[in-house]
């Protein structure tokens, strides 16, 4: 059966929803499971667009040796020079070059006739070539380009050296079966294509980023670019685990197979979730929190009876528990270990350590440690640059009262506290925070999340805070969701302190 290799580009395109902002860390964290997850190609970031990007590509290059990592470059020199520098050394690196070919975007954007933008292609194709052999040359906005002027635009690019070539439908206009036709004419009009991998990269403005992608597989591309959880710009991106279980269910329709282990797919759905603070919509498909729920009496009695009358995949196939199992604080190290080992969460000796310290903590608070707390424990490690700690945290609100909070942190062996109001008992926690520091944060995003659905759940809220111009992410996990929403600012605060974006003003001291 044909291969189609899945690209994935959740932390570049996906990083780029509105309020998304990982530090090195996390991509690096999420990398390592898209490598367990088997896609083919990871892209990595965009280099050029940040110090914090750069140094993100840079890591997952060198420590994330067996897929291959990309990195996206606009069509000019410094952006090439800047994404090759990230990647160089990687073990199997691909440069991603693109420019805009649509009549729409070269008058407007990029006000360059089309010859200049066939020039620029080429040029940005040849340095990419010179510099590494895998090239993937992207068309912007190419589904509302001319298709005559796409089929020059890529034969130029292929005789300078590209190796893989992008159609992407960037602003999600197509439909499937224009889409599947417009591919085919391109292909047609390109000469030297038999020479290259191509490549979809649909956009879900729409909704139909996932039927878009299934549709070019029809005409043979080789290679889907996709998101988990289909996040990315304005309506995201098709969705990796839609796309996989798509042509892995209906393979009688599409006769294609992937590399995408699909049990590590909800693991994987569940991590970026995490760490981007984008919830799943409980209806999503495949991954949603009710894909496999049967509600109605007689779904239920049906699947009681044979699970095929309304199931057409098993949610063990994707990774999902289906029993949580419990851990409580009468487990033992051993214990805890051996179900961390079952997870495929292997820690080293001395985050184990960690990790089972602060599951004994969260045993005393909550009755039962399930399999998302323990993903969670391995995953929130306690970062190591930390200089602002919380000490102690007291809040009052109510129905007839101002919410007000009163807030002790630990800086350089002090401790430094204050108080502040606000408009609720979250927002007086961050301004006292900010008053105690003489900070100023504003939250551009904030998102709370069960890790799972029993009734001492613990909350996870993530968010993005903006300071001066820079955005910084922070996540927090507490069972008290004001407590959670403290530590997750706090880790925002503390790495905007670490990059000199804040500075601490000293006083208070007692
Ligand atoms: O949507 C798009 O066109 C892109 C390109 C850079 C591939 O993301
Ligand atoms: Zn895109």
């Amino acid at each position: 059966m044909r291969r189609i290799e899945i690209f994935d580009t959740t932390l570049r395109d996906g990083e780029q929803s509105p309020g998304v902002a990982l530090n090195a860390d996390e991509k690096l964290q999420i990398a390592h499971q898209l490598a367990k997850l088997g896609v083919n190609v990871l892209e990595a970031g965009f280099p050029i667009a940040s110090p914090g990007d750069f140094e993100g590509v840079r890591r997952i290059a060198q420590e994330v040796r067996n897929v291959s990592v990309a990195a996206l470059a606009r069509a000019n020199a410094k952006d090439i020079e800047c994404a090759w520098q990230a990647l160089s050394d990687g073990a199997s690196p691909r440069i991603h070059t693109f420019i805009a070919t649509s009549p729409i975007h070269m008058l407007h954007k990029l006000q360059k006739s089309p010859d200049e933008v066939l020039e620029q292609a080429i040029e940005a194709v040849r340095l990419a070539k010179s510099k590494v052999d895998n090239i993937e040359f992207s068309a912007e906005d190419a589904s509302r380009s001319d298709v005559d002027f796409l089929g020059k635009v890529f034969s130029g690019v292929i005789k300078a050296g590209a190796t893989v070539l992008n159609i992407p439908d960037t602003v999600g206009y197509s439909t499937p079966e224009e889409f599947a036709a417009f591919i085919r004419a391109v292909m047609q009009r390109t000469s030297g294509i038999e020479k290259v991998k191509v490549s979809v990269h649909c956009h879900n403005d729409l909704g139909l980023a996932v039927a878009n992608s299934l549709a070019a597989v029809g005409v043979g591309v080789h290679q889907l670019e996709c998101t988990v959880n289909g996040i990315g710009e304005r309506a995201g991106n098709a969705a990796l685990e839609e796309l996989v279980m798509a042509l892995r269910t209906r393979r009688d329709q599409y006769s294609v197979e992937t590399d995408i282990v699909t049990t590590e797919i909800a693991r994987t759905s569940q991590l970026v979730s995490r760490l981007t603070g984008m919830v799943i919509q409980h209806n999503k498909a495949i991954v949603g929190k009710n894909a496999f729920a049967h509600e109605s009496g007689i779904h239920q009695d049906g699947v009681l009876k044979e699970r095929s009358t309304y199931e057409i995949m098993s949610q063990s196939v994707i990774g999902m528990d289906v029993e949580s199992i419990v851990l409580g604080k009468h487990s033992g190290r051993h214990a805890v270990h051996q179900r961390m080992t079952e997870l495929g969460l292997d820690l080293a000796e001395d985050h184990f350590e960690d990790v089972f310290a602060r599951f004994k903590q969260l045993a005393d608070r909550k009755r039962e440690v399930t399999t998302a707390d323990l993903f969670s424990l391995a995953e929130v490690q306690k970062e190591k640059a930390d200089q602002i700690l919380l000490d102690y945290l007291q809040v009052s609100s109510g129905t007839h009262m101002v919410p007000t909070a009163t807030i002790g942190l630990m800086y350089q062996g002090q401790r430094l506290e204050d108080a502040a109001c606000g408009d609720g008992p979250v927002d007086a926690a961050f301004k006292a925070i900010d008053k105690v520091l003489g900070t100023k944060g504003t939250l551009s995003h904030y998102s709370l999340q069960a890790l799972d659905g029993g009734e001492d759940a613990q909350g996870e809220v993530a968010v993005t805070v903006k300071f001066g111009d820079n955005l910084v992410g922070g996540r927090g996990v507490s069972t008290d969701i004001i407590e959670a929403s403290v530590r997750g600012y706090l880790q925002a605060v503390n790495r905007a302190f670490v990059r000199g974006w804040i500075t601490i003003r000293e006083k208070n001291a007692s």
